[in-house]
């Protein structure tokens, strides 16, 4: 039941602070739910997961299971995964290719489009049931691609996918621009890892400047303690690059880029250049990438593509990328304290292989479940979660930088210092206006 009138849900956001309830209350998480994760257009994967007629993957749309597919015609259609007999998941498996979704209890089988196909005994029902559009998968109403990325939106009607991602869209041109052959494709394995707290904790973890110095202090010192001379295989220098810059002076993190762009998106600008870390500038492999890049766009697009220092770019509210690195990962709230985070690696295509074995390189130091880093991340979501679940202290504070913002490009603003909390309340902004949009009282 909802307890909260718009105006209540309004207060909770101010300026430069938000109420504790936001992260702990599960009546406002059940409305976050229908209104932000039922609206907005969520990330979902990737095109090269589905790149054959028949080709599937199984997900969630915040609570609802849904199936991925690409139909028999060639179209991608998102489903919910739920048999329209008795109500059953139709398919249990992660991934794969078939002909069709065949309901265990009762076997009713159904086309990679959703359409009722056959039914057993189907001479029990008066009139039959196959081909009945009502006893279809449904289907998720709007499901759109930019270079590649599937999203899906819950809501009938609402803004294009375009006008939804704004400017945020040129971190996913940077990420597919990168591509020698113009594409990337999802490879290897997926990480998924689970912590104890809400899910805003992680988006906007992914763009707070001022943590990494505290968080990922033991890692820090580790790899400060390294002699550079260990450094002499691509993956060993990935790591001790990555948390010597976690440690890097408050004056690094003062100068880096902040933006906060429409619906809550954001980005964080000129962390890692190239030369500091993963393709280092000496590295013959990336010598390798760069000429089969150049040959492609020509050299001064590629020096251009190549000096495009993003790193993590949120897109609000189910997901957080590094175009730079290659790496994806799509939130999924379970319960007010519960999140899943499923991370994928990409593929440029057309670059050498050894490239893609940096991506992994990378993918372990940061967002591998054994990852140094990630582990004291969620560490602190976790402790955050029960503080912010005490009764005694209802603010949680967001106002560095505040009133410093600059306009920037059209859409964006930039933090008038790189370690400002824009990013954080640019999202509450969007929290605020995707909650309080329905008419008073609704659910
Ligand atoms: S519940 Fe799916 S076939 Fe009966
Ligand atoms: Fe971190």
């Amino acid at each position: 039941m909802n307890r909260y009138t718009n105006q209540q849900i309004a207060d909770l956001v101010r300026p430069d602070r938000v109420h504790r309830a936001v992260y702990a209350d599960p009546a406002l998480f059940a409305l976050e739910m229908k209104r932000i994760f039922g609206r907005a257009w969520l990330a979902l994967g990737h095109e090269s997961q589905v790149a054959t007629p028949g080709a599937f993957f199984t997900t969630h749309m915040a609570a609802e299971p849904v199936i991925v597919v690409r139909d028999l015609k060639g179209e991608i259609r998102v489903l919910i995964n739920r048999c329209t007999h008795r109500g059953p998941l139709v398919c249990h498996e992660a991934r794969g290719e078939t002909r069709q979704f065949v309901c265990p209890y009762h076997g009713w089988t159904f086309e990679p489009s959703g359409e009722l196909r056959f039914v057993p005994m189907e001479s029990g029902y008066a009139g039959g049931v196959c081909g009945r559009p009502d006893l279809a998968l449904a289907r998720v109403p709007r499901v759109a691609s930019y270079r590649g990325f599937i999203f899906a939106s819950m809501a009938p009607e609402g803004e294009s996918l375009a006008d939804f991602l704004g400017p945020i869209a040129s971190s996913y041109d940077d990420m597919v621009d990168r591509a020698p052959a113009g594409e990337v494709e999802v490879a290897g394995g997926m990480f998924r890892h689970a912590y104890n707290g809400n899910w805003k904790l992680v988006l906007e973890n992914h763009i707070d400047t001022v943590h990494p110095a505290f968080v990922h202090q033991s890692s820090v010192h580790a790899a400060r303690e390294q002699p550079d001379s260990l450094a002499t295989s691509t993956a060993a220098e990935i790591q001790i690059r990555q948390m010597r810059q976690n440690g890097a002076p408050p004056a690094v993190w003062e100068r880096l880029g902040i933006f906060a762009g429409p619906n809550g998106h954001g980005y964080m600008g000129d962390y890692h250049s190239d030369d500091r870390l993963v393709v280092a500038m000496a590295n013959p492999i990336f010598a390798e990438y760069r000429a089969a890049l150049s040959a492609r766009v020509g050299a001064e697009r590629a020096t251009e593509i190549l000096s495009n220092h993003r790193f993590n770019t949120i897109v609000y509210p189910n997901c957080s990328f590094m175009s730079q690195f290659r790496q994806y990962r799509i939130v999924q709230p379970i319960a007010v304290d519960r999140t899943i985070v499923n991370t994928f690696s990409f593929r440029l295509k057309g670059a050498p292989d050894a490239m893609f074995r940096d991506t992994v390189a990378f993918a372990n130091v940061v967002n591998g479940t054994a990852s140094e880093v990630l582990t004291d991340d969620l560490e602190v979501y976790e402790r955050a979660q029960r503080g912010l679940s005490s009764g005694q202290v209802d603010w949680v504070y967001l106002g560095r930088g505040l009133g410093g913002d600059v306009p920037d490009s059209p859409g964006l603003r930039r933090g008038g210092q790189g370690t400002s909390e824009l990013p954080m309340r640019n999202q509450f902004e969007a929290w605020s206006r995707y909650m309080t949009a329905d008419s008073e009282g609704g659910e």
